[in-house]
């Protein structure tokens, strides 16, 4: 048969934006009696081999692998203090996504300056890596429209590689099939 694509998933976000909520919905092991938001297909190719968290050095990484997708979550929250050691991820990522927390009006500036030091870095600058947003926590009542986070972001100025856009509730898992499917899309 056919022998499936190694992919590697970075996900990127601030602390608190919703990055391990959406990891654990794509696990396949909360998912047993195929309930979950997640197409079949996804859940097939997501089972979780290993799980490894590093707290100790001030941020979190996250791998899981499974037999055709490999997702490394970071938390940036460490800032450029810890970017010498996540940026390494870059170079052998193969699709980005990045979790915003769209009810967070305060720190948005802080994630456009955290993306637009991500967009500019040597290893991903030109390069047509797909980029999957989830405006995420849609659920909260003071949460922004995907539409509005995106202009905040400046999303349009990306046209160097294909993006897109989701409101989601990582919490109900909500808005997270549509980004897949895209991710999916982009990656085939
Ligand atoms: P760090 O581990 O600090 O990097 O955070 P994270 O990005 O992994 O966020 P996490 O998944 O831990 O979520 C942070 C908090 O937001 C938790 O209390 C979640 O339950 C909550 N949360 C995540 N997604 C949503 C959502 O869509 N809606 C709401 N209302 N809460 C959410």
């Amino acid at each position: 048969g056919l022998r499936k694509k190694e992919v590697n998933v970075l996900c990127l976000g601030l602390d608190n934006s919703g990055k391990s909520t959406i990891i654990n919905q794509l696990k396949p092991a909360n998912h047993p009696n195929h309930l979950g938001p997640l197409s079949p297909e996804w859940k097939h190719v997501s089972q979780t081999q290993a799980q490894e968290i590093v707290p100790t050095i001030g941020f979190s990484i996250e791998k899981f692998k499974s037999s055709s997708l490999s997702f490394t979550v970071f938390d940036m929250s460490g800032q450029s203090r810890y970017r010498s050691l996540w940026e390494h991820y870059y170079k052998e990522s193969h699709a980005i996504i990045f979790v915003i927390d769209s009810s967070d009006k305060l720190r948005m500036v802080v994630t456009k300056e955290e993306l637009d030091t991500f967009l500019n870095h040597e290893d991903i600058r030109g390069k047509r890596i797909p980029v999957l947003f989830f405006a995420n926590k849609m659920d909260l009542q003071d949460a922004m429209s995907s539409v509005k986070v995106s202009q905040m972001l400046c999303l349009e100025n990306i046209k160097d590689k294909p993006w897109h856009i989701c409101a989601s509730n990582a919490v109900r898992g909500e808005g997270l099939q549509e980004g897949l499917d895209w991710l999916q899309d982009q990656i085939a």
